[in-house]
């Protein structure tokens, strides 16, 4: 029987190693070492992690990457980018990373090599890009589309939502919006402001069986015919989907799917045709440049030292705190407006990936594993969560996102912005000693990382997911857990669908479900 994961050598170690340095403050471990700032951070092209607000000596670093090799996290590494079997329960391999690479490395999938089918899916996408921006695409009456109206939920939405307000100054020629929720109120509004002569539906879902986004793209459709007519749905409506007989019961053109595979999880499919529209608003030239920035930092996570590693180290760190400081959340506050969507984006990555407690062998887990992440793009976050960041009884590691580059050419606000940042990190780390004034006292001692992009462009954006995918990665290749599927979904999904179809209740607990469904939807009146 092997040893167990809390009982093996380096766990206990790392428990004794954590009271050691619990026992010297932060502010401490800043100012007695003149070079922290700069031997703790690490550096690609336009990216700088710099870990030295953190709660770790350099030995910290030591260990972690030790247990990162008990837990064999580089050949686990290799099994991903190879396209080996890693999502044990759904059968499939995990290979966003092939979506973007561009060295000249077949990767095979039950034999066959995949590379041929995403540079074919990637010209084809690249053509009816062309196509659409450049108004040779035409609408049932002729004239060039002007609007984008993306439909899909989860991973098909968030990834696309968040890259096209983060790249926004690279928007041209079209207007982009995104709908995703059951509830029609999005929908409605969208439709109310756009005409359907000069739009273009892109249908994103993986499954094509996903309630809220055929809901929402039905709604579209009848709109749609109700305006143009039946045989404009045609050029009007495009899909992206792994299912497309699904797609044509939809009655959606074979012609108009943009293949994705099941080799690509939802949450990390933004770099395939899922990001069509994204794609649609900014390019494909600039779309390309967000596939390079991936790239790049795929490569570094391939060869970087474990130590000099960004996603490894970052990755460590979640499970320092999270494992032997006990913490329960993390913290995302991007300092800048254009990153808002980054911690929804980030709460499926991580959550929906790590959030479970059931090892690769079905073994129930004997330690925490993924944290809640929420958060907040800065400064707004400083006047809605920071008091408890500051105050509060849970010391709430953050990481914080800047950007160096003043696009706007705004100084002032520019300079308030990563003055702010810097601030609040110091804040946390440093607090404010205060023993004859508890109430304004604070502690201090609340890790932070800083993660600086020279710019918020396609690469560097490219660079930031892909540093958050593998970070993920790394997590979950310490917990022993499969990162790439979702089951915790499906029972929610299974009873939403026996309600509505007013299923007989054929439990306690279903009884009650419909006794509560019946509730809900008779209005209070006295
Ligand atoms: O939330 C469950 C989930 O399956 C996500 O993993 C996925 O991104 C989302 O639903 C949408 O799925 P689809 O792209 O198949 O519509």
């Amino acid at each position: 029987m092997s040893t167990s994961l809390t009982q093996s050598a380096i766990w206990q170690e790392l428990g004794h190693h954590q009271a050691e340095v619990k026992a010297i403050p932060l502010r401490d471990l800043v100012m007695n070492d003149p070079r922290r700032l700069e031997d703790f951070q690490l550096s690609l092209e336009g990216l700088r992690f710099n870990f030295a607000l953190n709660r770790i000596v350099p030995k910290t670093i030591d260990l972690l990457t030790q247990l990162a090799a008990q837990q064999k996290l580089e050949f686990a590494r290799e099994r991903m980018f190879c396209g080996e079997v890693i999502n044990i329960s759904e059968g499939r391999a995990a290979l966003h990373t092939a979506l973007r690479q561009k060295k000249d490395r077949p990767i095979k999938v039950d034999g066959r090599d995949i590379i041929p089918d995403i540079l074919i899916a990637r010209l084809r996408l690249t053509r009816f890009v062309d196509e659409v921006r450049n108004g040779y695409w035409k609408g049932a009456s002729g004239e060039a589309i002007r609007h984008i109206v993306n439909i899909g939920i989860g991973g098909s939405d968030l990834g696309p939502r968040l890259a096209t307000r983060a790249l926004s100054p690279f928007i041209s020629k079209l207007n982009v919006h995104f709908v995703a929720n059951a509830d029609a109120f999005e929908l409605t509004n969208i439709l109310a402001n756009i005409d359907p002569a000069h739009t273009l539906f892109v249908v994103v879902s993986k499954t094509f069986t996903t309630q809220e986004t055929l809901l929402n793209a039905h709604m579209a459709r009848q709109w749609l015919v109700n305006k143009l007519g039946p045989q404009a749905v045609a050029q009007h409506f495009v899909a992206v989907s792994a299912n497309q007989a699904e797609v044509e019961k939809f009655g959606i053109d074979v012609a108009n799917v943009f293949p994705i595979w099941d080799w690509v999880g939802g949450r990390y499919s933004l770099w395939s045709a899922v990001g069509l529209s994204l794609a649609l608003a900014i390019g494909m030239e600039n779309f390309e440049k967000m596939l390079d920035g991936a790239e790049a930092m795929d490569e570094h996570f391939c060869t970087a030292p474990l130590a000099k590693n960004m996603p490894v180290v970052m990755g460590l760190l979640g499970v320092w705190y999270r494992n032997f400081w006990a913490t329960k959340a993390q913290v995302i506050l991007p300092y800048a407006e254009r990153l808002r969507d980054l911690p929804r984006y980030l709460q499926q990555l991580e959550m929906e990936s790590n959030g479970k407690t059931t090892t690769q062998t079905n073994q129930r887990v004997d330690y925490a594993t993924a944290p809640i992440i929420f958060g907040e793009c800065g400064t707004v976050g400083q006047h809605s969560f920071h008091q408890l960041l500051h105050q509060g009884s849970d010391v709430i590691p953050a990481d914080f996102i800047g950007i160096c580059e003043d696009n706007l050419n705004k100084p002032q606000h520019h300079q308030a912005m990563l003055a702010n940042m810097v601030a609040q990190a110091g804040a946390l780390a440093f607090g404010r000693d205060n023993a004859t004034d508890l109430h304004n006292a604070c502690a201090g001692n609340r890790p932070s990382n800083l993660i600086l992009l020279d710019r918020l462009d396609p690469f560097c954006f490219g660079m930031l997911l892909a540093l958050y995918e593998h970070k993920v990665f790394v997590e979950g290749v310490v917990w022993n857990i499969n990162s790439f599927d979702q089951p915790g979904v499906e029972l929610g999904k299974e009873l939403a669908r026996g309600l509505e179809a007013k299923e007989a209740a054929n439990t306690s607990e279903k009884v009650f479900l419909t006794r509560l469904f019946k509730t809900v939807q008779t209005p209070n009146i006295n």
